[in-house]
């Protein structure tokens, strides 16, 4: 077997409380998927039961989930956007989201509404789809390099889209800012002071995608021991790990936030017991990770709840696509992107790691785990995926 050591630095959280938030519960997970189930061609995305993968590693199952099929937006964002702005509608027009549907909702709406957005690609062409789904606009700012695929998406959806030449935080500031000299309503996957309603939306929605993933492993039968979620701001994984403690316990559930190393906040954040920002270009290859402040709502059930924090360099995410991409037996072959394949990366880095069992101790793994990964986009930016499966950039060293 091939042994190499990728960089992977795991922090316990020191700062676990195990206390849960009423915003992000069972109740409110299921009251978001309700308004998804709305939405035609709603279907859960798979979740793929790899054996043959779980059997190398050492593990008793591994379960991905594949966002990749999310209404054919190839990614999970979606689920928060299109949740915040029909809430947003609601509260417009005094309808209870329970009472929500499409017909009702066009038909009562008497001005056109903006929504604006800061994004990677992903949460932008949720924005800019929900709102042209309602008959709204959407006007999408972009970061500086962001891909021409990712651009091309939501132009598509009739958004405006600007790239700046700034990196994501600033490019948030300066969407507040134009929004409020516009009267545009901002439509953001953080928060910071009196900006709460809408990222608390934006998480709950998310939601949706764990409510899936516990009913499909119900129907498995098995019932997930660890939980390996990727952090950009933290929204996601607050979101699906406030939800997912609800339903376990959170002394019940080892849960791993995965972030980049350039783009670490989170776990700086996990590490100090307080929020860090990091700054810069983050120049990761994990687009929708290249954050540096955390979300405080995510934070906080983060900090409560997570089990580990990680640190991780972009040829783990490499390695994530190309095992995904290409499985074992009969394994479900996954197309997932480099922030998608993160997650299932950290499980591939510790098994060919010299530290191996130290490793697999340190983050409580053995044979009798079931971990289950989000793969949370597809092939988003499908240059750079196959640069990275088929000609195996940000390979191994040395
Ligand atoms: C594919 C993908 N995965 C994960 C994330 C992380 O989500 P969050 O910023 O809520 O932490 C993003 C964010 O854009 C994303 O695009």
């Amino acid at each position: 077997m091939s042994v190499f050591a990728l960089k992977i630095d795991i922090a316990d959280n020191q700062f676990f409380t195990g206390e849960t938030s009423p915003l992000f519960s069972q109740k409110q997970a299921q009251q978001a998927r309700q308004f998804h189930k709305k939405i035609a061609g709603y279907q859960p995305t798979p979740l793929y039961a790899l054996d043959e993968l779980a059997g190398l590693f050492g593990v008793k199952k591994i379960l991905v989930k594949d966002e990749s099929q999310r209404f054919g937006l190839n990614a999970f964002k979606m689920l928060g956007g299109a949740y915040a702005i029909a809430q947003l509608l609601c509260e417009k027009y005094h309808i209870n989201i329970a009472d929500f549907s499409f017909e009702t909702i066009k038909t009562t709406i008497r001005e056109k509404m903006t929504f604006a957005t800061t994004t990677d690609g992903n949460h932008g062409r949720g924005v800019a789809w929900a709102a042209k789904q309602l008959g709204q606009n959407a006007v999408v700012y972009m970061p500086k390099g962001s891909a021409q695929e990712r651009v091309d998406a939501i132009l598509k959806l009739g958004a405006e889209c600007i790239v700046t030449d700034m990196n994501y935080d600033d490019t948030v500031r300066l969407t507040m800012k134009n929004a409020q000299q516009n009267g545009w309503e901002v439509v953001q996957d953080t928060a910071w002071e009196g900006y709460t309603t809408i990222p608390t939306w934006i998480m709950q929605g998310y939601a949706t995608l764990a409510d899936e993933a516990v009913e499909q492993m119900n129907a498995m039968d098995v019932k997930p021991t660890h939980v390996l979620l990727q952090a950009g701001v933290g929204a996601m994984a607050g979101g699906v790990l406030g939800y997912l403690v609800d339903v376990y316990g959170p002394r019940n559930l080892h849960s791993l936030i995965v972030e980049p190393e350039l783009a670490d906040c989170v776990y700086r954040s996990g590490v100090k017991g307080e929020i860090v920002n990091v700054g810069g270009d983050m120049a990761t290859i994990m687009a929708g990770l290249a954050c540096g402040e955390p979300n405080p709502l995510g934070w906080e059930v983060l900090r409560n709840c997570a089990t580990q924090f990680i640190s991780c360099q972009d040829a783990v995410a490499a390695l994530g696509m190309r095992v995904l991409g290409n499985p074992l037996g009969n394994d479900h072959r996954v197309v997932s992107g480099e922030s998608g394949a993160v997650g299932l990366g950290v499980l591939a880095a510790v098994h060919y790691h010299p530290q191996r069992d130290a490793l697999m101790k340190k983050l409580g793994l053995d044979s009798d785990s079931v971990v289950l990964a989000i793969s949370t986009e597809g092939d988003t930016d499908v240059k750079h995926y196959r640069e990275v499966v088929w000609e195996g950039k940000h390979g191994i060293p040395g």
